[in-house]
C-alpha cells in the first residue's frame, strides 16, 4: 500500500530511530551510525566509522568471532535466524555492557555484503524484570511461610482446644468459655491464612476448582446448612429459594459452599438484628442465577466500584467493627469466574444489598 517515496526518505528515517541503527560492510567496519547509535552506545558516527563491529561488543565475545564476525547474531555464539528480533549483549564506549533486542539483516547493495542492525537498548525493562522478578519471588516465599509456618500452629492451637472442650466435663466452665475463646480465635487465623492464600492463588492463577454435575439441591444443602445457626444467632431471617426449573449446575461444591458462605456471610455481618437475607435461584438462559439478598446497611455508590478489590473494605460507620480483611469478595469472584460464571453487586445505601451469580447448567 505505500507509495513509492524517495530513498533520502528512509535515510532520515533510518536516522530519526530511536533505536540505534548500525551497518557494517564486508569486512565488518562501521558505515552507518543513526542517532539512536550515537545515544545508545555514546559513540559519534564520525568516531566510530570504519572502525571494526567488535567496538560495539563486549570483549568476551570479540576472540569468538575474529576475523568473522557475522554482526551482533553471533554475539551470543547460537545460530539464529537473520531478520528475528533476538537478545544480544552490546558494550557502550564507556565499557558498560548492556542487554539489547536486535533484528540483523544480510543486505547486497553495489555487489557488496551489508549487515544492518536494528538494535533496541532493553536494560530499562530488563531491570524492571529483575525487580518484578525479585518481588515475585519474595512473595512466593511469604507465601510458604505463611502456608506451613503459620498454618501448623494455628491448626495446633485449633486441634487442641477442640480436644480439651471434648473433655470439658471434667474441667471448670471458666476454664472451657476460655478455651471456646481460643479455639474461636484459632478458626479465624487459619480462615484468614487459608484466604490470603486464596487471593495469591487467584493472583498466580492457581485456584483450583474442580467443577462436576451437582444437582442443585444437594449444592444449595451443602452451601447453607452451616448458615442457618447463624443467622439465627444473628436474628436475621434466612430463606433459600430454589426455582423448580433449575437442575443441575456444573459446580465445585467446596469452592462454592466458600463463595455462598461469603456473600452470606457478608449479609449477616452487615443487616442488624431483625433483617432478612434471601438466596434465591432460578434459571437465566443457560445459566443458573443466585440472588444474595439482604436488607442490612447497604453500600454507599461511591465505593460499590471497589469492594471487588482485594483488601477493600467500604467506609460505612455502622460496619466498621464488623469488617474481616476485605478478601470475601474478591475471591468468590475468582471462584465463580473460574466456573465461566459472572458476579455483581448492587446496593441501595441504607436499604440492604443484592449479589447476584451465575453458574452454568450441567448440560
Ligand atoms: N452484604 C453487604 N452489605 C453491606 N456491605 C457489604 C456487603 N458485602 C460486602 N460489603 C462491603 O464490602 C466490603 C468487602 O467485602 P469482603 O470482600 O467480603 O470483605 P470483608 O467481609 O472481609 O470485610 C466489606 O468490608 C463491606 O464494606
Ligand atoms: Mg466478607
Amino acid at each position: 500500500m505505500n507509495r513509492t517515496l524517495p530513498p533520502e526518505l528512509f535515510v532520515n528515517f533510518l536516522a530519526l530511530s530511536s533505536d540505534a541503527v548500525v551497518a557494517v560492510d564486508e569486512a565488518q567496519r562501521i558505515i552507518f551510525f543513526n542517532k539512536g547509535a550515537e545515544r545508545i552506545f555514546g559513540w559519534t558516527a564520525a568516531e566510530v566509522g570504519g572502525r571494526p563491529l567488535a567496538t560495539l561488543l563486549p570483549e568476551r565475545f570479540h576472540s569468538t568471532h575474529t576475523g568473522h564476525v557475522r554482526g551482533f547474531a553471533a554475539a551470543h555464539g547460537a545460530a539464529r535466524t537473520m531478520g528475528e528480533r533476538q537478545q544480544i549483549s552490546g558494550r557502550r564506549k564507556n565499557g558498560e555492557e548492556f542487554p539489547a533486542e536486535a533484528s540483523i539483516q544480510q543486505m547486497h547493495v553495489g555487489g557488496e555484503q551489508i549487515y544492518a542492525a536494528m538494535l533496541r537498548d532493553i536494560s530499562p525493562r530488563q531491570r524492571a524484570e529483575d525487580a518484578l522478578r525479585l518481588a515475585v519471588k519474595a512473595r512466593d516465599d511469604m507465601i510458604g511461610i505463611v502456608s506451613h509456618d503459620l498454618r501448623n500452629p494455628a491448626n495446633a492451637v485449633k486441634m487442641l482446644a477442640m480436644s480439651v472442650i471434648a473433655e470439658s466435663a471434667a474441667l471448670p466452665e471458666p476454664i472451657t468459655e476460655r478455651v471456646r475463646v481460643i479455639l474461636q480465635a484459632a478458626v479465624q487465623m487459619d480462615t484468614l491464612i487459608q484466604d490470603l492464600l486464596d487471593v495469591t492463588r487467584l493472583e498466580t492463577g492457581r485456584l483450583n476448582v474442580t467443577a462436576r454435575r451437582t444437582p442443585i439441591h444437594e449444592l444449595m444443602h451443602a452451601a447453607t446448612t452451616a448458615l442457618r445457626p447463624l443467622a439465627e444467632g444473628c436474628g436475621v431471617g434466612f430463606e433459600v429459594i430454589v426455582a423448580d426449573d433449575v437442575t443441575d449446575v456444573l459446580a465445585d461444591p467446596e469452592r462454592i459452599t466458600q463463595a455462598i458462605s461469603n456473600l452470606v456471610g457478608n449479609s449477616l455481618k452487615f443487616t442488624a438484628s431483625g433483617g432478612h437475607v434471601s438466596v434465591n435461584v432460578a434459571r437465566r438462559g443457560g445459566f443458573a442465577e443466585f440472588q444474595v439478598r439482604d436488607t442490612g446497611v447497604g453500600i454507599p455508590p461511591d465505593q460499590l466500584a471497589h469492594v471487588f478489590d482485594r483488601f477493600y473494605r467500604a467506609c460505612v460507620e455502622l460496619t466498621a467493627r464488623r469488617h474481616g480483611a476485605g478478601l470475601g469478595l474478591p475471591i468468590a469472584r475468582g471462584i465463580i469466574e473460574a466456573h465461566g460464571g459472572s458476579i455483581r453487586m448492587e446496593s441501595e445505601y441504607g436499604h440492604g444489598t443484592l449479589v447476584v451469580f451465575t453458574l452454568p447448567f450441567a448440560d
